[in-house]
């Protein structure tokens, strides 16, 4: 099965933004990624609701929109209506969790939920049926352009196991890191949707970065 493929925008030229978002719309990606910082869950601030409107005016393709803020509950419906189809909040930034997926679900969006590399899968045990995504980072969230993890393979797998064991349909996505070398591996493993920033912007041909991505 060929991998879903999410090109983090993190790593786009946002001098030119309007020229990456084509690139993505005409290539075989199928989402766009988009990284929200709040400088207080991880060090490091990015972009929020003009950037993710501006990219929906756009975009061809939904929006997979993962929350790197606290207390992601308080702006699920601002998030809805700046264009995400997808939101994804962590595990470590939520208290009352499954409120927060009830949340998501009321308002439309698919709901994920992100686990740090710290985090063990099996704290999704009850909350896993409700899941449309479950984001397994395979780098500290903040930045682009780091060493992936290598223990996010195992984590994969035992992710796949409790989805199949609960009937769940969640998909298993995969966010930095990520590489044309190590995507088969990855998706060997388990994974369904790759996420990746400076793989594809930093390359000299994006659009069929993206391709290698697929196969
Ligand atoms: C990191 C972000 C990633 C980042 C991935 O906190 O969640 O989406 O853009 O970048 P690469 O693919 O360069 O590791
Ligand atoms: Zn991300």
């Amino acid at each position: 099965m060929k991998p879903l493929v999410a090109p983090s925008m993190l790593s786009a030229n946002f001098a030119n933004l309007n020229n990456d978002i084509l690139m993505v719309n005409q290539s075989e990606a199928d989402w766009f990624h988009l990284d929200v910082m709040d400088g207080v869950f991880v060090p490091n601030i990015s972009f929020g609701f003009p950037i993710i409107q501006a990219i929906k005016k756009l975009a061809t393709k939904p929006l997979d929109v993962h929350l790197m803020i606290v207390q992601p509950e308080r702006y699920i419906k601002q998030f809805k209506e700046a264009g995400a189809d997808i939101l994804s909040v962590h595990y470590e930034a939520s208290t009352h969790l499954h409120r927060t997926i009830q949340a998501m679900k009321a308002e439309g969006l698919k709901a994920g939920l992100v686990l740090n590399p710290h985090t063990n899968v099996m704290v999704l045990e009850d909350v896993i049926a409700d899941l449309d995504l479950v984001l397994l980072m395979s780098v500290n969230p903040g930045f682009g352009g780091q060493a992936f993890i290598e223990q996010t393979y195992h984590k994969i797998i035992r992710l796949k196991q409790l989805i199949r064991d609960s009937g769940s349909h969640a998909l298993i996505e995969v966010d930095g890191g990520v590489s044309v070398e190590n995507a088969p591996r990855l998706v060997a493993a388990g994974a369904d949707v790759l996420v990746a920033g400076s793989e594809v912007f930093k390359s000299k041909n994006p659009a069929q970065t993206i391709h290698l991505l697929k196969q």
